[in-house]
């Protein structure tokens, strides 16, 4: 279906970003056709590292041009595989685009490439007293360029949003190579249709973003992080909308199923937190802000609000060893399943004060289709995330029937106002589910815009849509 990548192709790519940018050795071949997503591996045929904007558009017209494929990269974290080369062809790695161009101390604002790594881009920011909050579990890692992709998330969302709440502008390559801005460095604009808006989160099929305008806010001073162990699961999914209503709005506000907990102490062999045996479920709940009595009050008020149900002893992490101790737990949970067992992670999202239904509905169709399943997620965002593992199931039942399993599950989630991913993406492994939650009209409309930006279907083909 596209042109396999010759001699001739090699010296062309060569010729714009330089010998040693462009790799076709084994073990980067290797390297590069995985992502974090199952076990699973696509061969790119060639990988190249542009530097710049010009190296990139050079790059499509010529893909563009000779009906080549191009399979845009970050950092290679997506959990949905979205980065996977399933056509073969190009691996377009932006981890050289990784300078962060300026930051706007007057405007709070930031320029920066896509090769920027999430973490490095918030401790640069710290240290002026600002914040970009969007922080995957993987911000040590993934690039912010993965992040515009999917429209990541992660534990600060709950208060501040997703990375879509604080791109203001992009710049962007085109497939055919043409160089477009979406918008303007301007925190209001009814200019013209939200181009910006449309990037984010397209999971590199429309376009290559090459840099990236973000709206900054200030950092707040204090945080206080408490850990809430539930005797039932499902009254820790019910307190959720019950923390809303007393009005408070924590920074964080995450599920963890014990066996989430239990698999993230042994990943990390840290076992310094003890778990009661009663308890099944914790949440951990960070409130941040700039006046600590402020921040007792309303933990008090947390606490009040979480009376009626069976729970332990909350634990307050007093010193920031403490809290960063339980953020560790907490982060590395999908690790330390695929450390454990090969598995599927699912994103569902619904409306919060119906977790407490999903989680029954989950827990019932694994004992129909024998599937364990560990839950975890953004509980404050209804956005649970469903490990499954293989465990004991049969190669059949693993492989097909399992489809029917998740297919149900997402019926339900769409039944509640959900959808099947909140933050990692369809990318590949969940585009069969598309028809689940858009219909026909629906799909076409996207499809008409994917070819609008890319009509002769080279960028990332093979994501979202079949
Ligand atoms: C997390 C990733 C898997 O929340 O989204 O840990
Ligand atoms: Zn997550």
């Amino acid at each position: 279906m596209y042109t396999n990548i010759n001699k001739s192709h090699i010296e062309k790519l060569v010729e714009i970003s330089g010998q040693n940018n462009v790799l076709t050795d084994t073990e980067n071949i290797e390297k590069y056709g995985k992502d974090e997503t199952e076990d699973l591996f696509y061969a790119p045929e060639v990988i190249i590292k542009p530097e710049t904007t010009d190296e990139v558009s050079k790059i499509m017209a010529f893909c563009n041009s000779n009906n080549i494929c191009v399979t845009p990269r970050g950092a290679g974290t997506g959990l949905s595989g979205g980065a996977l080369p399933v056509h073969g062809g190009i691996c377009l790695s932006t981890e050289r685009m990784n300078k962060i161009l300026e930051i706007d101390e007057h405007n709070f604002q930031a320029t920066v490439e896509p090769g920027v790594i999430t973490q490095v881009f918030q401790e640069s920011l710290e240290t002026k007293g600002l914040f970009y909050p969007p922080d995957p579990a993987s911000k040590g890692s993934c690039f912010i360029g993965g992040n515009i992709a999917e429209n990541s998330g992660g534990p600060k969302a709950v208060k501040y949003g997703v990375v879509k709440d604080y791109v203001l502008n992009l710049e962007v390559v085109l497939p055919d190579g043409n160089i477009i801005w979406t918008g303007a460095n301007v925190l209001k604009n009814s200019t013209g249709y939200n181009i910006t808006q449309l990037i984010v989160g397209s999971e590199g099929t429309l376009g290559v973003v090459t840099k990236i305008v973000f709206r900054l806010i200030p950092k707040p001073k204090h945080d206080v992080l408490m850990l809430v162990p539930f005797n039932k699961l499902h009254d820790a999914c019910k307190a959720v909308e019950k923390i809303f209503r007393s009005g408070v709005t924590p920074s964080g506000l995450e599920l963890m199923e014990r066996d989430a907990i239990e698999y993230a102490m042994a990943f990390l062999n840290d076992h310094s937190l003890s778990l009661e045996n009663e308890t099944n479920a914790h949440l951990l709940i960070e409130l941040d802000g700039n006046d600590q009595n402020i921040l007792f009050n309303d933990a008090e008020t947390i606490t009040n609000s979480l009376n009626e149900f069976e729970h332990g002893e909350i634990l307050f992490a007093d010193n920031s060893k403490q809290k960063e101790t339980l953020w560790k737990l907490r982060r590395c949970i999908g690790e330390a399943v695929k450390a454990q067992s090969i598995y599927k992670e699912e994103d569902t999202v619904v409306p919060r004060a119906k977790l407490p239904e999903l989680i029954i509905k989950v827990k019932e169709i694994g004992e129909k289709y024998n599937f364990k399943s560990i839950c975890y997620g953004h509980a404050g965002d209804g956005n649970l995330h469903i490990n499954i593992l293989k465990g004991n199931m049969t190669d059949d039942e693993w492989n097909n029937q399992l489809k029917d399993g998740i297919k149900e599950l997402f019926e339900f989630v769409y039944s509640l106002n959900g959808t099947i991913s909140g933050e990692h993406g369809i990318g590949l492994v969940q585009k069969d589910y598309m028809p689940i939650v858009f219909n026909e009209t629906e799909l076409e409309l996207m499809k008409g815009l994917k070819k609008l930006f890319d009509p002769n279907m080279i960028l990332n083909p093979g994501k979202i849509w079949n």
